[in-house]
């Protein structure tokens, strides 16, 4: 627990006592809002940020009176620290350098991938361009953050089993814009599958392998049933990441509206305002929420159903944490209108570009579901050939069965169209879905020479066949 940070600053404990009375009903003491902590800047260097990461077992108290054991990452410059799920967060400034050193304190060998991040190959930590980190070894990672945004790391080996038990943190880059926000939060998105023990339940069934793993339990920051106290009238900043293996957000808050300022890739150019928002695994989004209706007493940000193939039940609206509006505070002055523009981005021009198909397939077999592109099942793949500076559209062309989030290791891309179909807004993203039956085109433009993965981000699908390699030369 020390190693977060309560969101709300003490001097509005006062007024949130009161809240609380409505909000927790009878007097209880409401669950804090936690935020991932930043990992310890051991360098001196402004323009350098340089931490030491360990990645090892730990317990998380998921259900009362159990420690469930966990593997997670603690801040190795803290001493006693323990590990957390998410893990300490990276935090960083545009154009800094980041060097993170990782000692592999786990029973079996890991690695680290940053994933959004565009970095030399070398240090993408998949298994096509590192070797892994075994037992008791160490290994730095050196690279500079071009992009601002919210981004992610979790190991690229046995994903789904390291990244289930704990394996994750977000990455925040900050950058030049001038968003005038109350606050601004890191919300991680998971869930856990728990046996009544409070223990993780590490077997896998069909169904876990065939929708990815489905906990029972949704946590946000790594807790459930939390309260968020928001002051009336204030706008604040959600990054929002879904660390799940397999679960889908649908977002609501009822009566709330998320202005989407932001995907994997940073700030868009426009801004669009939405009530619900799908994240599926791997993807990040930032919104802005203003807090504008106070006589909404008891709210709860909530996932609702979203059919995502395979008539999976519909199990109906789930708690996220609640939120509660606190009045007692002085008001505060309204939030600054926004720019007109967030960022300047010129769409890529695909006119005339060939265009690679890359279809998702799944089948059934006595083992389970296996996964596939273009029939070809990792590690058993031939790698795909670019050349640096060339630009190309690919098609994903997804399963009938089910959606699946496509992931491109390495570099942006520009969603050109889901089944003909412009998207709802463009942007640079590096992980988006595929739905079920549809025909998704999106151009890039090959920036960095190397090894490069590309695969679907439910990770019982992509380690079990859908996963591929991309050599730029
Ligand atoms: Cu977050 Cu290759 O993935
Ligand atoms: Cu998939």
């Amino acid at each position: 627990m020390s190693r977060f940070i309560a969101a709300r600053p003490a001097s509005f404990a006062a007024g949130l006592l009161l809240t609380c009375l409505m909000a927790c009903g009878g007097g209880m003491t409401p669950k804090p809002f936690l935020m991932p902590t930043p990992l310890t800047d051991i360098n001196p260097d402004p323009n350098i940020v340089e931490v030491q990461l360990v990645a090892g077992p730990s317990t998380i108290q998921y259900l009362p009176g159990s420690r469930a054991q966990v593997w997670a990452y603690r801040d190795g410059a803290v001493a006693g620290s323990v590990g957390t799920v998410p893990g300490p967060m990276l935090l960083a400034k545009q154009g800094d350098r980041v060097i993170v050193h990782l000692r592999n304190e786990l029973p079996e060998p890991t690695t680290i991938h940053w994933h959004g991040l565009r970095l030399p190959a070398s240090q993408d930590g998949s298994a096509a361009v590192q070797t892994a980190i075994q037992p008791g070894g160490v290994f730095t990672y050196n690279f500079t953050v071009l992009d601002a945004g919210t981004f992610w790391f979790h190991p690229h080996l046995s994903g789904d089993v390291q990244i289930e038990k704990g394996l994750y943190a977000p990455i925040v880059v900050t950058g030049s814009e001038a968003i005038d926000v109350a606050a601004d939060r890191y919300l991680v998105l998971d869930d856990v599958k728990l046996r009544a023990d409070g223990q993780m339940e590490d077997q896998t069934n069909p169904l876990d392998i065939m929708m990815g793993r489905q906990g029972n339990v949704v946590v946000v920051n790594g807790q459930k049933g939390a309260t968020l106290f928001v002051a009336t009238g204030t706008r604040e900043r959600w990054r929002l990441l879904n660390a799940a293996n397999g679960r889908y957000f649908n977002l609501s808050l009822p009566g709330h509206s998320f202005l989407v300022i932001g995907w994997d890739g940073g700030l868009l150019p426009r801004p669009y305002s939405t009530y619900k928002l799908l994240i599926a695994p791997g993807e990040r989004y930032e919104v802005l929420v203003t807090f504008d209706h106070p006589q909404l007493e008891l709210l709860s940000l909530q996932t609702l159903y979203y059919d995502r193939g395979h008539d999976i039940p519909d199990p109906g609206p789930q708690d996220l944490f609640k939120v509660a509006y606190d009045s007692t505070g002085p008001a505060p002055t309204p939030p600054m209108a926004l720019p007109s523009s967030l960022r300047t981005l010129s769409r890529l021009d695909a006119t005339g570009t060939p265009v690679r198909i890359f279809a998702l397939e799944e089948h059934e077999n006595p083992t389970g579901t296996l996964f596939s592109i273009n029939g070809e099942e990792f590690p058993k793949v031939s790698p795909l050939a670019a050349k640096q500076g060339d630009l190309e559209v690919w098609e994903i062309q997804g399963n009938p069965e089910m959606d699946h989030p496509f992931h491109l290791h390495g570099n942006f891309f520009q969603v050109l169209s889901v089944d003909g179909v412009p998207p709802v807004n463009f942007g640079l993203k590096d992980t988006v879905n595929v739905p079920k039956g549809s025909k998704l085109r999106f151009a890039v433009r090959h920036e960095t020479l190397g090894m490069w993965m590309y695969h679907c981000h439910i990770l019982e699908h992509a380690e079990r066949g859908m996963m591929g390699m991309l050599m730029i030369e």
